[in-house]
């Protein structure tokens, strides 16, 4: 049987068809518009996604026996707040995980209501990007939008919708709206009070691997797919991620460098971080993890090669790199502000120590060392926490670059395996919709039986030793500036 996994991402729905033993059969990419009305917010509209998922289902399977497809399933970009009236029309663009407008409303509920409350009764406290801070702000500044609403959805959920007829959700996804009970999975009753969010808005939860439904018989014949073809709920795009590296269980992490950039530690136990930095879900495989998250990773790179050195050779450009653990030049990988640990929306993206015989290769060099120090700041604080890690799996389009592997390998100094795909979410959900649709007792088995370790980047101790001074003084770089950045917003 065939299996699809879709990778709803922020700059592309990411498709992948694979058969029941886990051989990826296809993929394929469809591109849609982000939006950025006024600085630091970030919108899309979720008629794009649904229609490019439909046009990439088709372009995806069209060279294969659609019988055989059996089920579908997601990883999706987290914390959008997609609002739909009573006719199920959307009433609004998607406003985004890396939107920073809700300063004001992140306000009221980390300073008016408290963080000790929050973390009470979600197990984290409010960042700019959550969900629940976007519902107060439609009611603050768009109250004729926030009377329309009729049911609130996170971005992946719109697809399995639009697919189903079910108003459905995941607890990994549902976790970072602000509006989750995470240790008990279910939804917080006293957050949707403080929030103004009616039950009736609110989807119904299952465990990631879980079945949700069947496509719609119209939506099946538009595919040819089955009309028995399953969906399952499948998850956020980093649980997603970490199924398909193998990051189940207890104890494991893995990073992945697109769009944003994250650290993810599984965990068998629910647990919250103290200094509430990480963020503390439940995982796609029924367990919890907590998670780093900073909001511009591989997109820095791509912003320095697309938009300001104007080349599409990343490769080439890198190849011209030499001085690792040398450069005098440092970069604060913050253009979309910074969600972990700083929670500072006005934080900004700088050069620092530029001199008259600074190259482009030091600069592209502190581009990705930048985004590995900041990395670097949420893995310090899930020590800090007591939590051992000596080896992560890596994925998303940055784990492509074998330098930027041997970098984070060395400023983290830990070991970092290599695996078979590095597709991350498409996998991991059509690793979901398999263990939904039975071919799999759970997702720790599928995941034993399909993730693969090809290779191992090893820290260097001279290099390790290097990085440690450099990481000492991009340290100092932002709580410097702080003050500078607060008043440029
Ligand atoms: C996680 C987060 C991002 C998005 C990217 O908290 O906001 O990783 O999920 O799609």
């Amino acid at each position: 049987m065939f299996y699809i996994g879709i990778d709803l991402g922020t700059s592309a729905v990411k498709l992948l068809l694979m058969d029941s033993d886990g051989k990826i059969l296809n993929i394929v990419s469809k591109e849609y518009p982000l939006f950025f009305p006024h600085p630091g917010w970030s919108e899309q509209k979720p008629e794009d996604w649904y229609e490019q998922s439909i046009e990439g289902l088709k372009e995806l399977t069209k060279d294969f026996d659609k019988s055989k497809v059996a089920g579908i399933s997601f990883g999706g970009q987290m914390h959008g707040l997609v609002i739909l009236d009573k006719d199920d029309n959307v009433i609004r663009p998607a406003i985004l995980w890396n939107d920073g407008r809700t300063t004001e409303e992140c306000d009221y509920l980390n300073n008016v209501i408290g963080k000790d409350k929050l973390s009470e009764y979600t197990a984290n406290i409010s960042f700019t990007g959550f969900t629940a801070p976007k519902v107060l702000w439609v009611k603050n500044k768009e109250p004729e939008n926030f009377a329309k609403i009729a049911k609130i959805m996170l971005p992946k959920d719109y697809l399995a919708y639009k697919l189903t007829g079910v108003h459905c959700t995941d607890v990994s996804d549902a976790s970072g709206m602000l509006l989750f009970d995470v240790k008990n999975r279910t939804w917080s009753k006293e957050m949707c009070e403080i929030c103004s969010v009616k039950p009736e808005w609110l989807a119904k939860i299952y465990e990631s691997y879980e079945k949700v439904g069947t496509l719609l018989p119209d939506v099946a014949k538009e595919l040819g797919f089955p009309e028995t073809t399953i969906v399952a709920a499948g998850a956020g795009d980093n649980a997603a991620a970490a199924v398909g590296t193998g990051t189940v269980g207890d104890g494991r992490c893995n990073i992945s460098l697109g769009t944003s950039g994250t650290i993810f530690i599984s965990s068998k136990k629910f647990g919250v971080d103290s200094f509430n930095a990480l963020h503390s879900f439940a995982h796609a495989d029924g367990t919890y993890h907590l998670m780093g998250c900073m909001l511009s990773a591989a997109s820095c790179n791509k912003w320095w090669m697309d938009d300001i050195i104007g080349t599409k050779d990343y490769a080439a450009e890198q190849k011209t790199i030499e001085k690792l653990g040398e450069n005098h030049v440092y970069f604060l990988p913050y253009l979309m502000g910074e969600r972990s640990p700083l929670n500072d929306p006005f934080a900004r993206g700088t050069f620092t120590g530029l001199t008259m015989d600074t190259t482009r290769a030091d600069m592209t060099q502190a581009v990705l060392e930048g985004v590995a120090f900041a990395l670097r700041d949420s893995f310090e604080v899930a020590k800090s926490l007591g939590i051992k890690i000596e080896r992560t799996k890596i994925c998303g389009g940055g784990a492509k670059s074998p330098l930027w592997k041997k970098m984070i390998a060395n400023i983290l100094n830990i070991k970092v395996d290599v695996i078979e795909s590095e597709e991350g979410p498409s996998m991991g959900g059509a690793m979901l919709a398999a263990v939904a649709a039975g071919e799999y007792s759970s997702v720790e088995e599928i995941a034993d039986k399909f993730v693969k370790v090809v290779d191992t980047v090893e820290p260097e101790p001279q290099l390790v030793a290097k990085y440690e001074e450099r990481y000492k003084q991009f340290k100092e770089i932002y709580p410097a500036l702080k003050p500078v950045f607060a008043k440029l917003k």
